[in-house]
């Protein structure tokens, strides 16, 4: 496990939602009214790029077949059969988002 540095906190705080790719995993972070999270950017379903679907409070809307997962726990709401959505521990420090990858 290790800590990796991300992304700028302020720029994520700015949009809301932000992808980006650490150690070769696609990683969708939000920032939902200042609380921190971390998942993986792709539905677990049938690999749809879910920085292209809907945030809804704390629900992610998958584009493809409309699958929903809660963005803390990554557990799926609705939708096809499929895993959950992993996520990740996520921190703030010195102005930096910082990811612990496995
Ligand atoms: S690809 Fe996301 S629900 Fe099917």
């Amino acid at each position: 496990m290790a800590w990796i540095d991300v992304a700028d906190r302020a720029a994520l705080a700015r949009s809301g939602r932000r992808e980006v790719e650490a150690a070769g995993i696609a990683l969708l972070l939000y920032d939902l009214e200042g609380a921190l999270y971390a998942t993986s950017a792709i539905c677990p379903h049938h690999a749809a790029w879910l920085s292209q679907g809907s945030v809804e409070g704390e629900i992610v809307n998958c584009p493809r077949h409309m699958g929903q997962f809660h963005i803390p726990t990554g557990r799926q709401l609705r939708g096809p059969a499929c895993p959950d959505l992993r996520t990740y521990p996520v921190r703030e420090e010195g102005g930096r988002i910082w990811i612990e990858l496995p």
